[in-house]
């Protein structure tokens, strides 16, 4: 027998549902903020997420579904969606149609992580992107998006939020945390020490927990923000105040990718510890200039599907079962059988859902396969309903028949 790769999960028909409660929850919210979806490639080059993502992050370097493909080109899985979204708006000339360009997409995305509870190598995301507008309340929109989705599921969550700077900012941050971590140099691991050349804000977002003793100490980002960075965190906040949304501000968010810029942000689940970040955000004022499009502010997010049915479970989040059959049509025997077959059908086109057997089951079993399905009804055909053109029509929850004929059925079942 061939196993299911490790770090995937296939999603069962009994549970698939729960997907498409949440699925269908997200495309609601998408609607409400006028965002339309947006469908890209699952592979796209490789230089798109090197250049896009950025090659110091962990995502790039050692997460990433690489290959070469017949035509010996460097195809890479996506192990996010911004990048994607980014490569689209400059290739199909969005920057001239009408902006702010508001997306949303659900997608498979693929990182080579250690699978466990809440971190998979293929997982699922629903992200907002848009693109156009640079003011903070872009930023405060973006994150009641995703706000408006977590109370819409039911889930408890802390919202943390950020400011990263500009590339003005970052460059003074970048001094002063090469100077704090200069001495600390020999006790980091040997990517914090790439980092520490490369790119130090890299050097907060390491797993290692001797970095991450050393990390608790640095100065934060917020210390070193010029004034048009700080004007606009200030914005951003009472853009939320307005909202009636709480946060806390936390300065040792730095994201795991390297596109960010001033706001970022993180929803928390406050019911379960590990993998409990649900959903990720931020702006990205350059991320479109530097692959090479015409320079776009943006600001997206992106919520885990695994991680939003994950805390849903776990904080006894109740889903509603799909609709059960309303009718299930038991035939006796070939001809009856036919009937129920026939009638089935002008059932289904009036778009009530009707259930037949497949299993050349007795009518007896065939009740006990409607009651599996939970039929709210089940008719049965046999010789002597054959040729009055009836069927006995049987309520499971109260347990009465009455006869109702073939012609009336669709009537009488419709609305039940
Ligand atoms: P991210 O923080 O890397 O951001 O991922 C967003 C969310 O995807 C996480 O908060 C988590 O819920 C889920 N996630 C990430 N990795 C895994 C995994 N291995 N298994 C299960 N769930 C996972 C981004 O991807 C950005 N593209 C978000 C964004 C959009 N920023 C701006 N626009």
């Amino acid at each position: 027998m061939i196993n299911i790769p490790k770090g995937t999960k296939d999603v069962l028909p009994q549970d698939s549902y729960k997907w498409q409660y949440v699925e269908g929850m997200a495309r609601e919210v998408a609607k409400l903020f006028s965002l339309k979806e947006i469908r890209t490639p699952v592979f796209e080059y490789t230089e798109l997420f090197q250049r896009g993502v950025g090659d110091t992050t962990d995502v790039v370097t050692k997460e990433m579904y690489t290959f070469k493909d017949k035509g010996d080109r460097s195809m890479t899985l996506k192990p996010e969606g911004t990048a994607g979204v980014a490569r689209s708006f400059i290739e199909n000339g969005m920057s001239s149609g009408v902006l702010p360009a508001k997306m949303y997409y659900i997608i498979p995305a693929f990182r080579y992580e250690r699978p466990q509870a809440g971190r998979l190598r293929e997982f699922h995301q629903f992200g907002v992107e848009i693109y156009g507008a640079a003011s903070a309340q872009t930023d405060a929109e973006t994150i009641l998006i995703a706000e408006t989705l977590l109370k819409k599921l039911g889930l408890q969550v802390k919202l943390c939020i950020n400011s990263i700077g500009c590339p003005t900012c970052r460059a003074n941050y970048n001094k002063a945390l090469k100077d704090f971590f200069a001495p600390h140099l020999e006790g980091l691991c040997n990517d914090c020490k790439t980092r520490y050349e490369k790119n130090p804000l890299r050097l907060l977002d390491c797993k290692e927990e001797n970095c991450k003793k050393v990390n608790a100490n640095a100065p934060t980002i917020l210390e070193y923000l010029c004034e048009d960075c700080k004007a606009h965190f200030d914005e951003v906040r009472a853009c939320l105040d307005l909202a009636g949304v709480e946060y806390e501000v936390d300065p040792r968010i730095v994201r795991g990718l390297d596109y960010y810029t001033r706001t970022v942000f993180e929803f928390i689940s406050t019911s379960i510890g590990a993998q409990g970040t649900v959903c990720g955000g931020g702006r990205y004022d350059v991320l479109i200039e530097q692959l090479g499009g015409k320079p776009t502010p943006a600001v997206g997010f992106a919520a885990g599907l695994e991680r939003l049915l994950m805390v849903m479970e776990q904080s006894g989040v109740q889903i509603p079962e799909p609709e059960k059959p309303t009718v299930y049509l038991a035939g006796m025997d070939g001809a009856c059988r036919k009937k129920a077959f026939e009638l089935a059908t002008v059932l289904r086109n009036h778009g009530i859902i009707a259930e037949i057997d497949h299993m050349e089951r007795s009518v007896k079993a065939q009740f006990k396969y409607a009651d599996k399905l939970g039929a709210k009804f089940v008719a049965v055909i046999g010789g002597n309903e054959l040729e009055q053109g009836i069927v006995m029509l049987k309520n499971m929850a109260t347990g009465e028949s009455e006869s109702v004929a073939f012609g009336d059925l669709v009537n009488y079942l419709e609305g039940k």
